[in-house]
């Protein structure tokens, strides 16, 4: 039996590797296939290309587990290119059940796709990406809750962006003053 783990993985978590990892361990194969959305384009923080290459670097060491991409909806996805596999989701904690119900109930009634959930371990309840975008962006340290791959990709992503504030700092300090009209 073969699992497909979909997801925006901007970046991908210790919680995210933790499910991927067991799973690995349950199914033949595991496919972690990065969903994209044409209008959430620019939203993250990492692009489709850059999140499938931090995603290849983090998985390598699991060699069942292929990284893929798909824009559109998942049950089409799991019709055409995942035949008989199922949809694999992690749950970190109660406030996440309420919004898989709702989608795994959805996707089975469009497209007849069955979902199974593995609870990641406690030690990640707390961790999501959204919240290690915002840790790094102050250049906090997310090391221990993030796979090197993510980890040096945030790196990098805050030292753009601090090299780009600069740059603006320096561009606006040498925009001449505009003279005050004389007296
Ligand atoms: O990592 P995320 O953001 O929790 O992943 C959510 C995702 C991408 C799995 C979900 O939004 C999804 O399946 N999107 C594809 C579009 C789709 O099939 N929508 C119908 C179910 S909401």
């Amino acid at each position: 039996m073969n699992a497909v783990f979909p997801g925006s993985f901007d970046p991908i978590t210790s919680g995210h590797m933790d499910v991927l990892t067991r799973a690995a361990k349950i199914f033949d194969r595991v496919t972690v296939t990065v969903m994209h959305n044409a209008r959430k384009q620019g939203r993250h923080l990492f692009t489709l290309e850059e999140r499938m290459d931090i995603l290849r670097g983090a998985t390598t060491h699991l060699p069942n587990v292929r990284v893929d991409t798909f824009g559109g909806l998942l049950v089409d996805y799991m019709a055409h290119q995942e035949p008989g596999s199922v949809i694999l989701r992690g749950l970190r904690a109660v406030s996440d059940y309420e919004y898989e119900l709702q989608i795994a109930h959805l996707n089975r009634q469009i497209g007849d796709a069955e979902t199974v959930f593995i609870m990641a371990a406690t030690r990640w309840s707390f961790v999501s990406s959204s919240m290690i975008r915002e840790i790094a962006s102050y250049g906090g340290d997310v090391s221990e809750m993030v796979p090197r791959a993510s980890a040096a990709a945030l790196r990098r992503r805050h030292a753009e962006a601090y090299a780009e504030r600069e740059a603006e700092k320096h561009e606006h300090s040498e925009t001449p003053q505009r003279e005050q009209p004389g007296h």
